[in-house]
């Protein structure tokens, strides 16, 4: 495919997802809502966000905190009114700031209208909105297939005697896209919002959507999640339909696509966001998050060494380069807090912290700041039994585990503290008071203890803080063509404890050192780096002094230490061989 490096306002755009429920409340109902948002746009305008991406706030029995919709043209009274979305869009226009929201295709709530019609009957026109198969001949579901949650991914309906299709919960009834009604109807509430005003779509699922229909057996019968995914991850029809919903919806406003699809090797992200294609404008690198998952159980940890990271980001910087574009993502809501998985929750999280946002804003790639990894929040600490989990994926798997195959609950439980959903979902932390000035009440979600000394009022006038750091890294990447768009390469690649890599973009060279570890680490450039570096500037470091002190002796040739997580970024080396 032809190589295009096209400016665009969303690769230059830093975007930055706010959690609804858990970032600001303004009635004091204990969950947050829209008015809230509003009331953060001065803090996310000073942080330097351009987008702010907003998940599920439409109608839903929250089995799955929004992800499962029973009205695509509603607001949860939970979180406001429509009057309070359209004053949010408002305002963050007039601050020539943009919003996108989660589009979920790939199912509805089994409250959803036509999940109603579709059950009520099998001669039903809905029926065939979703995927209802007859039971097993010995009256088990259709096949093999397991959810993302680890349990079958069929369930069966009584009254109608059939089992039907669920790739998340039980809750979620997958749509058929196979179905031209169907795709119909989501163009059209696709529409609703974007006439509205609405700037773009993360689509949530979004290579899930086209599936192989003969529905065959799994075959990775040891894997505990969705063992089948490779028949409708980058399913039969999947570019048609994101083709058909380009020319039919997105090519008509000026907005920005951004796909959540996970299982994807470089060729299908290249064939999703190649403009030539006319499909999304970015697919979202999941995989750094993934890198502790153990593949067959996503809930046992696996170890990672630095070495994995690089080849990922190398993937993704270098093979991608030119051919098709990727949001930088690191955590979510569905992963632990930043620190605890990549970096370290304790002696060194203020660190490890700043470190983090080093590494994600001197990436290609647009980056996605999750709420709270700005001011280096931590996983929860009140997930003691299961009772205190509020996330369906976590308490599946303890239900499977404990229940099917009879493991120790504590056993379980140790899997899924570091690990629950819930880690990433607590209230953000705004000062040191009760309920951390996010709510006058008793929250949805238990406070961290810790916003005595991790808040956002504790950092906002500190030189030094995490908060301080992101607010200038986001001001100096927007201003530079190399961060944003210069090519990558890893140096000292074969180090298991530095990471480091250039950008560069015609005559802007950056050099970026992160010492990705608890330890201190041996810093020796390779010499015709060194030769560079004469007349290089040290814009950023995490070790004021200290930092300074490493990079006049890497520029002198001498060896030096890192402290844990010490990092400097440098701008302006020499170009090699000039
Ligand atoms: C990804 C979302 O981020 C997650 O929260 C949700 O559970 C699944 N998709 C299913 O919609």
């Amino acid at each position: 495919m032809k190589k295009i490096m096209k400016p665009e306002f969303w690769k230059e755009s830093v975007i930055y997802e706010v959690y609804p429920r858990s970032f600001k409340d303004s009635n004091n109902d204990g969950i947050g809502d829209i008015p809230g948002i509003l009331s953060k746009l001065d803090y996310l305008q000073d942080l330097g966000i351009d987008i702010i991406w907003l998940p599920p706030v439409y109608p839903s029995p929250n089995a799955d905190y929004g992800y499962d919709i029973t009205d695509h043209y509603g607001i949860n009274p939970e979180y406001g009114t429509m009057d309070d979305w359209k004053q949010l869009l408002h305002e963050l226009h007039e601050r020539n700031m943009r919003m996108i929201m989660d589009l979920v295709i790939n199912h509805t709530s089994d409250e959803h209208p036509w999940f109603k019609e579709s059950r009520s009957s099998r001669d039903n026109k809905y029926r065939d909105y979703y995927f209802w198969r007859d039971p097993a001949p010995d009256g088990g579901p259709p096949n093999n297939w397991t959810s993302f949650l680890g349990d079958s991914m069929w369930h069966l309906d009584e009254q109608t005697g059939q089992y039907y299709l669920h790739s998340y919960g039980i809750k979620q009834p997958d749509l058929n896209w196979d179905n031209p009604n169907v795709r119909k109807d989501m163009h059209r509430a696709m529409r609703f919002w974007l006439d509205m005003g609405m700037d773009g779509y993360r689509i949530d699922a979004v290579n899930s959507i086209s599936k192989d229909t003969s529905f065959p057996p799994a075959t990775d019968t040891e894997k505990m999640q969705a063992n089948s995914s490779e028949f409708y991850k980058n399913g039969p029809h999947i570019h048609e339909y994101l083709h058909e919903m380009y020319t039919e919806v997105f090519s008509h406003y000026n907005i920005f696509t951004t796909g959540e699809a996970s299982d994807v090797t470089l060729e299908e992200v290249k064939e999703y966001t190649h403009p030539a294609r006319e499909e999304l404008n970015m697919v979202l690198m999941i995989e750094a998050s993934k890198i502790c998952d153990d593949p067959k159980d996503m809930w046992k940890s696996k170890s990672w060494d630095l070495h994995e990271l690089k080849e990922i980001v190398a993937k993704w910087q270098k093979d991608l380069y030119g051919e098709g574009w990727m949001g930088t993502y690191l955590s979510n809501h569905d992963h632990p807090r930043l620190v605890a998985y990549l970096g370290d929750e304790g002696r060194y999280r203020v660190e490890s912290a700043k470190m983090l946002g080093i590494f994600q804003l001197t990436l290609r790639g647009t980056p996605y700041i999750y709420q709270g990894d700005e001011i280096g929040m931590t996983n929860a600490s009140h997930l003691h039994t299961i009772d205190d989990v509020t996330e369906q994926q976590a308490r599946v798997y303890y239900d499977l585990m404990t229940t099917k195959y009879g493991e120790d609950p504590e056993q379980v439980m140790k899997r899924i503290r570091p690990k629950a959903r819930d880690n990433a979902r607590t209230p953000m932390q705004w000062d040191d008071s009760q309920y951390a000035d996010f709510s006058a009440q008793k929250p949805w979600m238990q406070v961290n203890p810790n916003k005595e000394y991790i808040n956002v009022q504790r950092q906002e006038d500190d030189p030094d803080s995490i908060l301080t750091m992101y607010r200038k890294l986001i001001h100096i990447r927007r201003k530079s063509s190399a961060l944003l768009y210069g090519k990558y390469d890893c140096i000292m690649s074969e180090h298991d404890q530095i990471f480091a890599y250039t950008r560069e973009w015609h005559d802007e060279h950056w050099l970026i050192i992160l010492n990705f570890s608890r330890s201190e680490a041996e810093l020796q450039l390779p010499q015709e780096l060194i030769d560079r570096l004469e007349s290089s500037e040290l814009i950023l470091c995490t070790h004021g002094d200290h930092s300074r002190d490493v990079a006049r002796a890497a520029i002198s040739q001498q060896p030096a230490q890192l402290k844990p997580y010490e990092s400097l970024v440098f701008r302006g080396f020499s170009i090699l061989d000039q």
